[in-house]
């Protein structure tokens, strides 16, 4: 089955393209509030980085279609000391947006994992109390509910083929609350400068809470890793980006630049530049 993939470039607090109820499953990575390296001074505050999310919490519930999950990976953030409380906010944005939360499971990175700095350092130089500050390895992966799911509107062939692998989903232990998954390098080719999740994280949500030939949106798409992976996986997918300058990088990612041999030569790739101009479409 060939699918279609859109990428939007533009600012994801409206999603005007996209019409109601239309989407089967989001799943996105918002930019960290002002972290160090990607995104600081992106926000001139803490209010303007949760309104952002707030707009996009109720787009996200209008495009969603009745029954359907958003995932957020997201986590709390360490400025200049104080920590700002990013998961309890973003869980009561989305409720108050109309959804139910359904789960949070925790994203545990390799134990040499030390992204942004060593925390645990400040303990170190100074070895006194009130020092500590301890190095982070998790991220939260939030899931809510756009109302009840009705299980029988899918045709029982999509079902069958939609079947989730069980040895896979027990061998890697999807079942628990803590998912130990590798990050991405920093400096990786594709996902230079964009702090990208691992496809691992997009496809075990795509195939826990979706259905071949459903469509994925990524908000906040960066590098393209959701899209990369619903087409992996048989999906439809939307992506929005604000930067214009990762269009290429999305289009190599996905594998429509010279890549065509490992895909279905009947899925398209076709981005949107907001203001009305279209890019055209590229199969
Ligand atoms: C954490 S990154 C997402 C990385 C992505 N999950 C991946 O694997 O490549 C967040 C992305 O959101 C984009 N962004 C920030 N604000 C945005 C907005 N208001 N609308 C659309 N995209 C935005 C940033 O440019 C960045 O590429």
């Amino acid at each position: 089955m060939a699918t279609t993939h859109k990428l939007i470039i533009g600012n994801c607090m409206s999603m005007e393209e996209i019409p109601d109820a239309t989407v089967h499953l989001m799943i996105t990575s918002p930019p960290y509030f002002n972290a160090p390296f990607d995104y600081k001074g992106l926000f001139k505050n803490y209010g303007q980085f949760l309104g952002v999310l707030n707009r996009v919490a109720r787009e996200v519930f209008r495009v969603l279609k009745k029954g359907r999950i958003a995932v957020l990976n997201i986590d709390d953030m360490l400025v200049n000391g104080e920590k700002f409380p990013i998961v309890a906010d973003t869980t009561k944005i989305f409720i108050d947006a109309g959804f139910q939360y359904r789960d949070r499971i925790i994203w545990k990175k390799p134990d040499g994992y030390l992204r942004i700095s060593r925390r645990s350092g400040v303990l170190l130089q100074n070895p006194y109390p009130m020092y500590f500050y301890p190095d982070n390895l998790l991220e939260s992966i939030l899931i809510f509910q756009k109302e009840k799911f009705d299980y029988r509107s899918i045709p029982k062939d999509i079902r069958e083929a939609s079947k989730i692998d069980t040895k896979e989903f027990s061998d890697k232990k999807w079942y628990m609350t803590l998912w130990a998954m590798n990050n991405v390098m920093p400096g990786s080719r594709l996902e230079k400068d964009i702090a990208a999740f691992p496809e691992e994280l997009p496809y075990r949500v795509i195939k826990l809470f979706s259905y071949k030939g459903e469509t994925v949106l990524d908000p906040f798409v960066g590098s393209g890793t959701t899209m990369k992976v619903a087409r992996d996986l048989g999906r439809n997918s939307i992506g929005i980006e604000i930067k214009k300058s990762l269009i290429p990088i999305v289009k190599k990612k996905l594998g429509f630049e010279g890549q065509s041999d490992l895909y279905n030569q009947n899925d398209t790739f076709e981005v949107t530049i907001r203001e009305g101009v279209k890019l055209g479409c590229i199969s």
